[in-house]
C-alpha cells in the first residue's frame, strides 16, 4: 500500500485472496477445483480484473493455486506428507547462566561462505530487495545533502526517519509520534539498550524456549541470566506458564517475540498479546517486544505490535528494516514507553547515534514511496520459498521429522526424529557445503539437540532442493533409514 492509498482500496486483491484460500483451507474448494473465471469473478464481485488476477497471482505465489496456460487458475495439490507440527516446548524452569557464543560463532563461520547452501542465516536474499534503487537514493542524498550529512546526530536519530517510521507505526496498532522512538545500529541494539535500561548484571529475564541466539548472546554479555519458558509453535509464549514463573521467580524483564518467532515463526493470537500486556503491566515487569518480523506477514491483516496493547508505557517496542529491506545499513529502533530516558543514556553511552547518511538515504527512500509495494513482492517471495521448504521436508527427511508452519518470516523449524543430533548433522551438513542452524544455539538451557532452523530467505532453486534432499539423506542416515 502507498503512503496515499486508502487500506481498503490498496488491499482489495488480499482481501479476495484471503477469501479464496479460506475456502481451500475449509475444503470447499478442492485440489483439482478450477477457480471462477477471471472475468466472472470480477463481475460477481463487483472488483477489476486486475484486483482479480492480482488475488489469483497472489494465490499462486503462496502455491496455492496454479495457473494452467489457455484453461485458468486451479486448486493446487496440497504439499504430500506434510510433516505434522512439533508440540509446545517444555523447557526445564530453572533461572540459566547462558554460554551459546563459541556454538553460534562456529555457525555464523559456516553461513559466511559464499559456496556454502545457506540454509542456516536468516538473512534475505539481496536479489529479494531493492538495493539498486536504494543505491540511487542514497547517492542522490549525499550529492543534495548540507554539512549535517557528516556530523553527529542526536542519539534519538534523524528526525524526518523518526516521521516515517511513526506514520508506519499505525499499521501495528499504534499512534506513536516521531518522538516516541529512537533510532538503534539495528533491532539488536535496540533490544540491548532496552536490556541496559530495565535490568543490571544478575537479573532475570523472561524468553521464550526456543530463542533467538542473538538475545541469548546478548543476555549472556551482559551478565545477566534467562528463564526460558513453554512455547507453542503455532501461537507462541505460553502466558499462563510466564505468570506462574512471575510469581514465583524475581523476573526483572520480558523478552519476546510476538509475530513470526524465530525460530518457531509463531504468531500470537491477539488476545494473548493483550493478556501477556496486561500480566506484564500487573506486576510492573518491562515487556521489550522484538517485532522484527510483523510486516512479514503471509495474509493481512499485519498483525498488531504488543504496542498496541500498552496503556502506562510499559513496552519497549523494538525493530529494524535489517530482514525487510536493508540489513547492510544496521538501522533499526525502539519506541521505548515510560524507559526513553534510560535507553536515550544507554544509547549515548553506547554508539552516540547512528550513521547519518544511512537513515538520512532510508528516511528519503521511504518518503518516495514504494516500499509497501517492495513489501508485498517479499511476502509472496517467503511464502512460496517456505511452502517449497516444507514440501521438500515432506518429501526427503526421515519419517517422524515435524515442521512449523509459520505463517509469516521467513525460518522453518523441524524436530528430527530421536536418534537424530542436530549437532552432528550440522557439522555433516558443513563438509557438504551446506549450513543449518542447529537448535542447541536457541537455548540457554542445552534443549533442542534434535531440532534444525532452515531458512527460506533465499529465493528458491534446484540447489536448494538438492542441499535439502542431501540434508534429509544425511538425517535418514542417523535414524538407520540408508
Ligand atoms: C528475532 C531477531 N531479533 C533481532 C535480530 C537482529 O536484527 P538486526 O539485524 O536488525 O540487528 C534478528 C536477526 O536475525 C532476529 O532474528
Amino acid at each position: 500500500m502507498t503512503a496515499q492509498s486508502p487500506p481498503d482500496e490498496a488491499f482489495l486483491y488480499e482481501q479476495l485472496a484471503t477469501t479464496i484460500s479460506k475456502l481451500i483451507d475449509v475444503g470447499t474448494l478442492k485440489p483439482g477445483d478450477r477457480l471462477p473465471s477471471v472475468r466472472k469473478l470480477s463481475k460477481k464481485r463487483g472488483v477489476s480484473i486486475s484486483t482479480v488476477l492480482q488475488a489469483y497471482r497472489h494465490l499462486e505465489d503462496c502455491c496455492l493455486v496454479e495457473a494452467r496456460p489457455q484453461s485458468g487458475f486451479y486448486v493446487r495439490p496440497q504439499v504430500r506428507n506434510r510433516p505434522t507440527e512439533p508440540q509446545i516446548t517444555a523447557p526445564p524452569l530453572a533461572v540459566t547462566e547462558v554460554e551459546v557464543s563459541d556454538l553460534v560463532m562456529k555457525v555464523l563461520e559456516s553461513v559466511a561462505d559464499p559456496d556454502v547452501v545457506p540454509l542456516g542465516a536468516a538473512i534475505p536474499s539481496p536479489d529479494l530487495l531493492p538495493t539498486a534503487r536504494l543505491n540511487r537514493v542514497l547517492a542522490s542524498v549525499a550529492r543534495r545533502a548540507g554539512p549535517e550529512i557528516n556530523t553527529y546526530l542526536l542519539p534519538q536519530g534523524y528526525d524526518p526517519l523518526r516521521q516515517e517510521i511513526a506514520r508506519r507505526a499505525l499499521d501495528w496498532g499504534c499512534s506513536l509520534s516521531r518522538d516516541d522512538f529512537i533510532i538503534t545500529c539495528g533491532c539488536l541494539q535496540a533490544l540491548s539498550l532496552c536490556l541496559r535500561a530495565v535490568a543490571r548484571a544478575g537479573d532475570t529475564i523472561a524468553v521464550e524456549s526456543p530463542a533467538y541466539f542473538g538475545v541469548l548472546q546478548l543476555i549472556e554479555s551482559l551478565h545477566m541470566k534467562t528463564l526460558e519458558i513453554p512455547t507453542s509453535p503455532r501461537d507462541g509464549i505460553d502466558v499462563e506458564a510466564l505468570e506462574r514463573c512471575i510469581e514465583k521467580e524475581a523476573v526483572t524483564a520480558c523478552l519476546v517475540t510476538p509475530n513470526f518467532h524465530n525460530p518457531l515463526g509463531s504468531l500470537m493470537p491477539e488476545a494473548h498479546k493483550k493478556a501477556l500486556v496486561d500480566l506484564c503491566a500487573r506486576h510492573q515487569v518491562p515487556l521489550i517486544e522484538d517485532d522484527l518480523y510483523g510486516d512479514l506477514y503471509f495474509e493481512p491483516p499485519r498483525p498488531k505490535s504488543l504496542k498496541a496493547y500498552d496503556r502506562d508505557g510499559n513496552v519497549l517496542q523494538c525493530s529494524s528494516f535489517s530482514k525487510t529491506l536493508a540489513p547492510g545499513y544496521r538501522i533499526g529502533w525502539v519506541a521505548p514507553g515510560r524507559f526513553a530516558p534510560e535507553v536515550r543514556r544507554a544509547k549515548l553511552a553506547s554508539t552516540i547515534s547512528t550513521a547519518a547518511p544511512l537513515q538520512m538515504a532510508l528516511a528519503e527512500f521511504l518518503r518516495q514511496g514504494g516500499y509497501d509495494r517492495h513489501l508485498r513482492t517479499l511476502r509472496r517471495a517467503f511464502a512460496n520459498n517456505l511452502e517449497r521448504m516444507t514440501q521438500a521436508v515432506g518429501e526427503y527427511f526421515p519419517e517422524g521429522t515435524r515442521a512449523t508452519r509459520p505463517l509469516g518470516g521467513f525460518v522453518l523449524w523441524v524436530e528430527l526424529p530421536e536418534r537424530v543430533n542436530a549437532l552432528a548433522l550440522f557439522r555433516e551438513a558443513v563438509k557438504h557445503r551446506i549450513s543449518i542452524a542447529p537448535g542447541p544455539i536457541f537455548s540457554s538451557t542445552g534443549q533442542y539437540d534434535q531440532c534444525i532452523r532452515l531458512s527460506g530467505g533465499h529465493s528458491w532453486s534446484d540447489r536448494i532442493e538438492q542441499a535439502l534432499q542431501t540434508l534429509g539423506r544425511l538425517a535418514g542416515r542417523k535414524t538407520g533409514g540408508e
